[in-house]
């Protein structure tokens, strides 16, 4: 296909529905959803002022509900049949992590795959990425992220032809609750009645997550860095009634992290337990699995639906952990990086 056949241009409100078809027609051949599935975006093209259609590479700049900035493309091509969705892909820019992060995300219709449509969709996302990283103050580590579910190897062909790299995979698990997990473990001991985080005891979570990750490749976050991505108060998402904290005596030994995330109906709330970790001197006596059914307990009567989380396919020792407690493999998800 000649580049002159695609027409690039900002997504608008007027697409939704076609972009609902084109997402089912991707979802068919791809499997899971993205991460940014249209139901996320919906509500920002709702709300974007419509911009006149632009050149290669003109996108629509729109702001998530959190103030972050994303921004999306839309590629046409028309023919015989009338016009069509070729491809999409969305830009967001994520400062809440220790880096700075621009997410790639896009998608070529089954239709029209093959034709280098998303070579040069991943480079014009790729480019937009990089002005907003330039353009941002200095002294922060900058990254382009792509992050899928269960995607073909064709596209991870593609993110390696472009100089993006492996960084890991996680499976995603999931709970129902309310009745039928095996949350009933009991805390091992009475000296092990955890504590919910408040900002008097933040810095005994660091502690163990520095201990406990300490033992994890790759895991090695500053205070600062782990506080505001992983219990941040700002953050509206952050479940402090709900991350635990055990102690042995005065030693804190056990944690857990946990967020809320809307289904994507909006109608239930699951909880994402984020983060958990045993200092590696109390290790194998039950703790862990004790301070997670304890933390499925107080969610379920808190009112989630369903408790989740994400494990890496190298760590092989918590996923034995969390099937144990009942937790089973929802999807798979792949990260791809390239550092600026
Ligand atoms: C994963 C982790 C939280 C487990 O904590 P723990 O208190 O040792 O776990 P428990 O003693 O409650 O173990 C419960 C079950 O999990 C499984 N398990 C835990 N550690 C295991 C290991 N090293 N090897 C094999 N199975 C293991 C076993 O089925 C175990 O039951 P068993 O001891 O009766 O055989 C802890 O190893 C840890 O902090 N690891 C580093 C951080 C990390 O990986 N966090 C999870 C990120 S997703």
């Amino acid at each position: 296909m000649a580049p002159e056949d695609l027409i690039w241009r900002p997504p608008l409100a007027a697409d939704i529905s076609a972009l609902l078809c084109f997402e089912a027609d991707c979802a068919d051949v791809d499997g899971a959803t993205d991460r940014s599935a249209l139901t996320a975006w919906e509500p920002r093209l709702r709300s974007s002022e419509p911009l006149p259609a632009g050149e290669l590479g003109e996108v629509l700049p729109v702001r998530g509900p959190d103030g972050a900035r994303c921004e999306g493309l839309l590629v046409e091509v028309t023919g015989p049949a009338g016009t069509r969705i070729a491809a999409a892909g969305w830009v967001e820019l994520d400062e809440k992590g220790p880096e700075s992060r621009v997410y790639l995300d896009g998608r070529v219709h089954p239709a029209f795959r093959g034709c280098g449509i998303g070579s040069q969709l991943l480079r014009a996302m790729e480019s937009h990425g990089r002005r907003w990283l330039a353009a941002l103050p200095g002294g922060r580590s900058q990254v382009l992220r792509i992050l899928f579910y269960d995607r073909a190897p064709d596209a991870q062909a593609l993110f390696e032809q472009n100089a993006f790299v492996f960084r890991h995979a996680e499976d995603d698990m999931e709970l129902k609750l309310g009745g039928c997990q095996r949350a009933d473990a009991g805390l091992p001991s009475p000296k092990l009645a955890p504590e919910h985080w408040s900002s008097t005891i933040a810095a005994d979570f660091f502690r163990i997550y520095d201990d406990a990750f300490g033992t994890r490749p790759g895991s090695s976050l500053t205070g600062a860095d782990w506080h505001r991505a992983f219990a941040n108060p700002r953050d509206e998402d952050f479940r402090p009634q709900l991350s635990l904290l055990v102690r042995e005596g005065a030693e804190p030994i056990a944690y857990t992290v946990c967020h809320e995330q809307p289904e994507e109906d909006g109608s239930q709330r699951w909880l994402w337990i984020t983060q958990t970790g045993v200092k590696p001197g109390w290790r194998r006596q039950g703790i862990g699995r004790a301070l997670l059914a304890e933390n499925l307990r107080r969610a379920a009567a808190s009112g989630y639906s369903r408790a989740m989380l994400s494990v890496n396919v190298d760590n092989p020792e918590a996923r034995a952990l969390y099937e144990e407690l009942g937790f089973r493999m929802m999807r798979r998800c792949t990260v791809y990086s390239k550092d600026i």
